[in-house]
C-alpha cells in the first residue's frame, strides 16, 4: 500500500505555507481516489503563520505608538500593544517587511533601523541576532531584525526606518 503523509510546520514562512498547502492538495487529488493509497495529513502547528499579520487590538489606555519610515520617507504611525513585534506589526499593517524565516531569526528580511533615540532601550540583541544582522545590507549601528524587537513601555513612541533593500541568507554565506 502507497503512504503518503504530509506536514505542515509553524516554521514554514506564510508564503512557503501556502505552496506547501497547495502542494497538498495536488497531492490529495491525486491520490485520494485510488484505492491503493492511504494518505495520512499531520497539521503539526499553524499557530506561528497565523499569528503573523494578525495584531490583538491594544487595550483602552494603554497603547503604545511605533512609526515606521518607509522606503519613500512616509511615515506612518501605529497604536500597538505590548509585546507585539515590529515584525508582526509592520506584516499586519501590509508595509513592505518580508519576515522570509516566520520570525525565527534565521534570514535578515525583517531589518529596520532603528531612531537612536530610541536604540539604547531595546534590550540587547541576542548573538542569533547578531548573526543574522551581519548578514544584513546597510548594517548601521542602530539596527536590529524587527522579529527581535517587541513592543513595551520602554519604547513607546519608537521609531524605525525600512531599509531601502534587504537581502536573505543563501548558501554562500557559510563558504
Ligand atoms: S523574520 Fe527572519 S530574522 Fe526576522
Amino acid at each position: 500500500m502507497f503512504k503518503v503523509t504530509i506536514g505542515i510546520t509553524s516554521l514554514l514562512p506564510r508564503r512557503m505555507a501556502s505552496s506547501s498547502i497547495q502542494a497538498s492538495t495536488t497531492l490529495m487529488r491525486q491520490h485520494i481516489f485510488n484505492s491503493n493509497t492511504k494518505l495520512t495529513i499531520s497539521h503539526f502547528s499553524t499557530s506561528s503563520i497565523l499569528r503573523h499579520g494578525h495584531l490583538k487590538k491594544p487595550v483602552p489606555g494603554e497603547e503604545l505608538k511605533v512609526t515606521f519610515v518607509l522606503k519613500d520617507g512616509e511615515q506612518k504611525t501605529y497604536e500597538v500593544s505590548e509585546g507585539e513585534t515590529l515584525l508582526d506589526i509592520a506584516q499586519g499593517n501590509d508595509l513592505d517587511m518580508e519576515g522570509a524565516c516566520g520570525g525565527s531569526c534565521a534570514c535578515s528580511t525583517c531589518h529596520v533601523i532603528v531612531d537612536p533615540d530610541y536604540y539604547d532601550a531595546i534590550p540587547e540583541p541576542e548573538d542569533d541576532e547578531n548573526d543574522m544582522l551581519d548578514l544584513a545590507y546597510g548594517l548601521t549601528e542602530t539596527s536590529r531584525l524587527g522579529c527581535q524587537v517587541k513592543m513595551s513601555k520602554d519604547i513607546d513612541g519608537i521609531r524605525v526606518a525600512l531599509p531601502a533593500m534587504t537581502r536573505n541568507v543563501n548558501n554562500n554565506d557559510f563558504k
